[in-house]
């Protein structure tokens, strides 16, 4: 078996991340080879507003990340998230097809298709759909059924949806970038696999990734996804609130809190609320040289993020889930960096919060290894568990290039079943 690449975008309100992967073929290690970020454009709450714009900076990115990879990227797996994500869970039942009763791969795939005979829009995209749990003649909870006797198979599953438009907006990106589209991956998903534990997922936890411009939400139950959502309201309104606050430029905002970030994790006495914050060494534009502590974290940055914490409890009641997440949320992204947000999160939901970092991968990890790229980090990780291991990269392009699929990953999953013996 050869080694394979793996490579995926982060499509963000702030950034637009790239990254290649190495999994090699005796190691279990998944190495990073290129990695870039620049700033995003043309993309404003996980919506694509400006087509060519995107293009640009996903061109940049990748370009740049080609380059240190010294490899070309050719395949891409592609976040998408904000406020245009849905999600259900969905009931498949089939009668086991074999005479001797014995649950095969095929009896599955029928059970995960009668789930997902759902009747949607034609203006949303079903993007995901995961088994959560089997029924075998009754018996509920079963991980995986393949191997097992039985006359009736049950599967629930948990489907995302997506917008159709902002799905093709972002093909359309990709194709005039001669990338082929390995699947759209909802972006809290991805962080899930980078930053969740196996414990936690089996307990229930919440996954919170606070990005620029939106917040995305993945919600575990028993080991199985269980609810999936985003929020319109991210780390880039505590930069607007900063910028009405101190009557300042939004860039002038976003430097004072990154820099009220860095002073708090270095300053001795930074927990004296009344102490000033020098900006002076800022060179900002307006005439702000000093703010006090308590004024910039109590007065304007808790308050947004209380909103946040009461928009994401709304979220976690509208799950139904309410009353099985033990594991509180692990929250990630960005805004995850922001002063205070353990805090008021414990204060304002009264559950357990931790910050999610991305682990998982090795390589060019220095600068990987932040809240703001367990996206990123996670497509890979994702990509890699969900790639069918036989086909060859060489091969995966050119079948690819041949066939009309959606571009969902359990459908390209599904085509290349049948390339392994
Ligand atoms: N050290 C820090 N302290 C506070 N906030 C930070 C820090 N670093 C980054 N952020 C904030 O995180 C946000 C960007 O997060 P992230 O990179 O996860 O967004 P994104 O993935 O591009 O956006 P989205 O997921 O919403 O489309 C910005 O608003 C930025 O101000
Ligand atoms: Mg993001």
């Amino acid at each position: 078996m050869t080694d394979k690449i793996l490579a995926a975008i982060d499509i963000g309100s702030s950034k637009i991340a790239s990254i290649v992967g190495v999994k090699s073929a005796d190691t279990e290690d998944l190495r990073v080879i290129g990695f870039h970020s620049a700033t995003s454009r043309g993309v404003k709450k996980g919506l694509i507003v400006d087509i060519d714009e995107i293009t640009m900076a996903v061109e940049e990115s990748v370009e740049k990340t080609e380059r240190m990879a010294g490899h070309k990227i050719n395949q891409v797996f592609v976040s998408v998230g904000g406020p245009h994500i849905s999600s259900l869970n969905s009931h498949g039942v089939v009668a086991i097809s074999n005479p001797q009763s014995e649950i095969v791969e095929e009896d599955v795939n029928r059970a995960v298709e009668a789930a997902r005979a759902i009747s949607i829009s034609n203006t949303r995209q079903v993007i995901e759909v995961m088994p959560r749990e089997y029924v075998v003649d009754g018996q509920a909870g079963i991980k995986n059924p393949i191997g097992m006797t039985g006359i009736r198979l049950e599967v629930d599953t948990h489907i995302i949806t997506a917008s159709h438009t902002n799905l093709k907006n972002l093909d359309r990106c990709l194709s005039e970038l001669g990338l082929n589209n390995s699947g759209f991956i909802f972006a809290a998903l991805a962080s899930a696999q980078s930053t969740l534990t196996d414990t936690e997922k089996e307990l229930g936890v919440v996954l919170v990734d606070i990005g620029g411009g939106k917040t995305d939400i993945c919600l575990y139950v028993d080991g199985a996804i269980s609810y999936s959502s985003s929020i319109p309201v991210g780390a880039k309104h505590i930069t607007n609130d900063i910028a009405v606050g101190l009557r300042v430029s939004l860039q002038s905002a976003e430097k004072i809190k990154l820099h009220l970030n860095h002073y708090l994790k270095t300053k001795k006495d930074a927990h004296k609320k009344d102490t000033d914050l020098d900006l002076s060494q800022l060179n900002l534009p307006e005439n702000v040289s000093t703010v006090t502590l308590k004024s910039l974290t109590d007065g304007i940055i808790a308050p947004r993020l209380e909103e946040i914490y009461k928009l994401l409890e709304e979220e976690i009641e509208k799950s139904g889930f309410a009353n099985a997440v033990p594991s509180g949320l692990v929250i990630t992204g960005g805004g995850a960096m922001t002063v205070g947000l353990i805090e008021t999160g414990r204060r304002s939901l009264g559950l357990p919060i931790r910050i999610g970092t991305p682990t998982g991968v090795t390589g060019l990890v220095d600068e990987l290894l932040s809240p703001q790229y367990a996206t990123t980090v996670g497509l890979l990780l994702y990509g890699q568990k969900n790639i069918i291991a036989e086909v060859g990269w060489k091969n995966f392009n050119r079948i690819l290039r041949d066939i009309k699929l959606g571009n969902s990953v359990s459908k390209i999953k599904e085509f290349f079943k049948q390339f392994i013996p």
